[in-house]
């Protein structure tokens, strides 16, 4: 079992400004974290550097409390699922998964013990004499993910394990992953850029951005609390609508206006946002906070020119402007309330769960943070 700790972490690649900066993170003994960020942001180098494949060039990384910044690799004992999977294409299944445990020089009742045990927990057994060649990407995932098991690691460090796969396997591959974690405890970190297994699988989420933590917390609390523009567009899909405004005084209360809608503010902000008024700002408003019909206290009717209709089955998409803005918004609403490209319609935004961004550095403007039944009507 380990507690995982990066104080002050940098790793720069030689000759090039990339890499990651100045990480401060902590991860509990037995804990499921998910790093989640934009191609390139430097998920994979803050992973191999946890494992010691990447000497850092700045900071500390403690494992149970203990510096491990010049411990080699195998001495860390964490057991690495790559991307790519790098299964060994000339030996069997058995031969892959048995394979660190023979270069430790474990007996030969023990390899064979946690292999069978291992295959087992992920059903590879009537597998076990297949190349990687002839398995499907699913079940290389499974023998990688083996691999790693019978190592019995104290930290599983998952490198998208799941982007190979078609959507069905992955929401399968999913659920066992979280299965697995929960049957053995360990800890794990589990990099991804999939939207559905950050919000899902982990207890808290790293939000990462060009080599650098952005946000962490429970991905339930994020979602309803981002702390910026970028967070509040990556995570979810279709992103949070995003709409370039002025924060106005309106009797005693406050509006956001923009052109083709004016909003008003819940009274419940109104003391948080009081020092912007007459200032620009962005509002933040998810598309599952506009409604057909009223819904809570602060709805507030607007006018959609609806541009385009995305039938999911479950829900319909409706994109569009408010009248005459110059921004897309994008409003999820349920199968049976649907629109023609060209119409204009009357929606209601929900304004309870509402952010607004400042224009000069995306940041949120703090507010009282959504209330924990706000959290439960997310979920
Ligand atoms: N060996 C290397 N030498 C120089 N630069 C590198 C090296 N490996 C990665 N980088 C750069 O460091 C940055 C972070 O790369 P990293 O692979 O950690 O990103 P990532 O978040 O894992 O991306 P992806 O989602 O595409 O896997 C990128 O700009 C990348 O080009
Ligand atoms: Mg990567």
């Amino acid at each position: 079992m380990a507690s995982i700790e990066l104080r002050q972490v940098s790793k720069i690649y030689p000759g090039s400004a990339a890499g990651v900066k100045d990480i401060d993170l902590s991860v509990a003994d037995g804990e499921f974290v998910i790093f989640l960020g934009p191609s390139g942001c430097g998920k994979s180098t803050l992973l191999r550097s946890i494992a010691g494949l990447e000497s850092i060039t700045a900071g500390d990384i403690l494992i149970n409390g203990e510096i491990v910044n010049h411990v080699a690799p195998r001495d860390r004992n964490i057991a690495v699922v790559f991307q790519s999977y790098a299964l060994y294409p000339h030996m069997n299944v058995w031969q892959n998964m048995a394979f660190g445990l023979r270069m430790r020089g474990s007996p030969a009742e023990e390899i064979d013990a946690k292999v069978k045990e291992a295959a087992e927990l992920l059903g590879l057994t009537p597998l076990m004499q297949r190349r990687p060649s002839a398995l499907s990407g699913g079940q290389r995932q499974r023998v990688a993910l083996g691999r790693a098991i019978v190592r019995d690691p104290q930290a599983f460090l998952l490198d998208e394990p799941l982007s190979n796969l078609d959507a069905q396997l992955r929401a399968e591959m999913r659920l066992e992953l979280v299965r697995l974690h929960r049957k053995l405890g360990r800890t794990t970190i589990h990099v991804t850029h999939d939207q559905v297994e950050a919000m899902t699988m982990g207890d808290r989420i790293f939000i990462m951005k060009d080599g650098r933590l952005i946000q962490q917390g429970p991905p339930l609390e994020v979602y309803a609390n981002p702390a910026d523009t970028f967070v509040a567009g990556f995570l979810a899909s279709p992103p949070m609508n995003l709409v370039s405004g002025r924060l106005v005084e309106v009797g005693d209360g406050l509006a956001f206006r923009t052109d083709g809608a004016m909003l008003p503010i819940p009274a419940a902000f109104r003391a948080a946002y009081a020092a912007w008024a007459g200032k620009p700002v962005i509002f933040g408003l998810r598309s599952e906070d506009f409604h057909a019909a009223p819904n809570g206290d602060s709805s507030a009717p607007l006018t959609l020119q609806v541009e385009a209709v995305e039938a999911l089955g479950p829900e319909n998409i409706l994109i569009g402007r408010l009248a005459g803005a110059p921004t897309q918004v994008s409003a999820r609403l349920s199968r049976h309330y649907s629109a023609q490209p060209g119409e204009s319609v009357t929606l209601y935004a929900d304004l309870t769960p509402m952010h607004l961004f400042t224009p000069e550095d995306g940041k949120a403007i703090p507010r009282p943070r959504a209330a924990p039944a706000l959290l439960r009507r997310h979920a």
